[in-house]
């Protein structure tokens, strides 16, 4: 049995059979006996496809009528939709002669396509070098080294005609390494083509001919042209849904940095067919991100950012169909390749993705509910204020020019400065006349204003920077001051409380021993 029967095997249009029939044909051919009556394949490229949906209406999708399905590509050897298109892309060189025994494949690639080229080019005894944008996760350079390849890596924020960006840098050393092949999935028909013969019937198959909507998320284009090409020839009224990132041009007006891996561009590649899409979704980051930590936990998938937009995006559209439709999203990818990022709580967190303190905090959570500030006046003695800050436990008091009365807040302009313990020790320490000076003379500057509505998050930067404490502002009034050890106690008080839900929600340990 070789790959290529498979191929060959597929349902062409105008094929006598059922879809069905064909396809369940081409599905039991995968694998053969060998000489030992060993069921098995006979090379990992045998292996490539065939990929399972998966329902998913009975967990993440509860509540959506429509029924809804998730092709599992990321169960593909190289752990991606990409082993298709690898495959495709190599061999079809090799018979058109641009790829000679012994030569180097090189292909600026976001990770995928180049572990789905270097698994192919490891069993074919070619190099290959990958050029990859800088933004790519560190397991996924790891995964190409892994195989063989080499990579190197080029900034992601400079311009695709840029001689420093991963397209031009890869369009050079094709030209300067003797018998280089570059497949460049951007422009190659076999990226398409290999996802007409292989991933659309298999849909078609698969959902008995019944498949209503296709969702996939667009980066060449490759995957949603290829599948919907063989879909529409067999069903013209099947919608195709792109979901798009926000910040990519598909569907927005104006290009920006996003995070999500392998989807959106910048430009318009020739692999895409923006004709045969019907309809798009866009999905943010933070949504693409969210999800794919759901599924982790509510489906136990583990995938990657684009299936995380994928789903999100298929969630979205699905609300909006009939309840009798049949609905397939595609997984391109495995979440073992973003644990540093969409796995990681401190990248999800420095990136804002989730909130540092589980449920969103504002300033105002470290405000006393019947808090009033207290002041010194410009015109009172060091001494007198020291007195103050004493009685009152304190270690910051804001100076006011004017004359306050008790429990009334001053009017922001009045803050002409702040006496800081630390500051006003030195100062008195040095020269201890100034203890009988007015306090407008050894004041510091004053504090800065935070909003009492503004994100905790925001206060963290203002003590990290060198701060030591801020006047909280509401309704246009100072109500409190905000220092270093507030700040501190907030944070130990929000882990422990965090803990000790956790630990009231996990099981007992050991309780039944034996294996886990
Ligand atoms: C992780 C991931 N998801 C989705 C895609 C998009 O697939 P296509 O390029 O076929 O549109 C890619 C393509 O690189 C990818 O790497």
């Amino acid at each position: 049995m070789t790959r290529s029967a498979t191929i060959e095997r597929l349902p062409s249009a105008d094929d006598q059979s059922t879809p069905g029939e064909a396809m369940a044909q081409t599905h039991r051919s995968r694998f053969a006996q060998d000489e030992y009556s060993v069921e098995t394949a006979e090379s990992v490229l045998d292996l490539i496809g065939e990929t399972p949906l998966l329902r998913l209406n009975h967990r993440l999708a509860r509540g959506i009528k429509a029924p809804l399905y998730a092709k599992l590509e990321y169960l593909n050897p190289g752990g991606s939709v990409k082993d298709r298109i690898g495959l495709r892309m190599i061999e079809a060189a090799e018979r058109e002669g641009k790829l000679k025994k012994g030569g180097t494949i090189i292909e600026p690639t976001s990770g995928n396509t180049g572990v789905g080229l270097a698994m192919v080019a490891a069993l074919k005894g070619y190099k290959t070098i990958f050029v990859m944008p800088d933004k790519m996760s560190p397991e996924k350079v790891a995964l190409l080294k892994a195989y063989g390849a080499e990579v190197v890596v080029a900034p992601t924020n400079v311009a695709r005609e840029s001689p420093e960006s991963y397209y031009s840098v890869a369009d050079r050393l094709t030209r300067e390494i003797s018998g280089a092949f570059q497949p460049n999935q951007y422009f190659n028909e076999n990226n398409p083509l290999s996802h007409y013969e292989t991933t659309g019937p298999e849909i078609w198959r698969q959902t008995n001919g019944r498949i209503d909507v296709f969702i996939a998320g667009v980066g060449t284009g490759g995957t949603i042209t290829g599948v919907a090409r063989y879909l529409k020839e067999r069903n013209p009224e099947i919608t195709i849904v792109g979901v798009d990132t926000e910040g990519s041009l598909y569907t927005g007006k104006e290009v920006k940095p996003y995070k999500v891996e392998g989807v959106g561009e910048d430009f318009i590649p020739g692999t895409v067919d923006l004709d045969i899409i019907d309809a798009w979704e866009t999905i943010s980051d933070r949504e693409a991100f969210l999800m794919c930590r759901r599924m982790a936990r509510e489906e136990g998938i583990l995938v990657g950012g684009s299936c995380g937009l994928a789903v999100a995006g298929a969630l979205r559209y699905a609300r909006k169909v009939d309840e009798d439709k049949v609905v397939v999203v595609l997984l391109p990818d495995s979440g073992r390749s973003y644990l540093s990022k969409i796995y990681n709580d401190d990248w999800m967190r420095d990136q804002g993705f989730i909130d540092r303190f589980g449920d969103r905090k504002v300033v105002a959570d470290l405000l006393p509910t019947a808090s009033t500030l207290i002041c010194a006046e410009g015109s009172e003695t060091a001494r007198a204020v020291i007195d103050r800050m004493h009685q009152h436990g304190i270690s910051q008091i804001p100076v006011v020019a004017s004359t306050i009365s008790e429990g009334c807040a001053p009017s922001l302009d009045a803050i002409i400065g702040v006496i800081e313990e630390r500051s006003l020790l030195e100062k008195v320490f040095r020269r201890p006349e100034t203890l009988d000076a007015q306090v407008t003379t050894v004041m510091d500057a004053p504090l800065p204003f935070v909003d009492a509505a503004e994100d905790m998050e925001d206060l963290f930067p203002l003590f990290t920077d060198g701060g030591n404490g801020a006047i909280i502002v509401r309704e246009g009034e100072p109500v409190g001051i905000i220092t270093r050890s507030d700040l501190l106690e907030f944070v130990a008080h929000q882990r422990s409380s965090r803990q000790q839900e956790a630990a009231k929600a996990a099981p007992k340990a050991n309780s039944k021993g034996g294996a886990q």
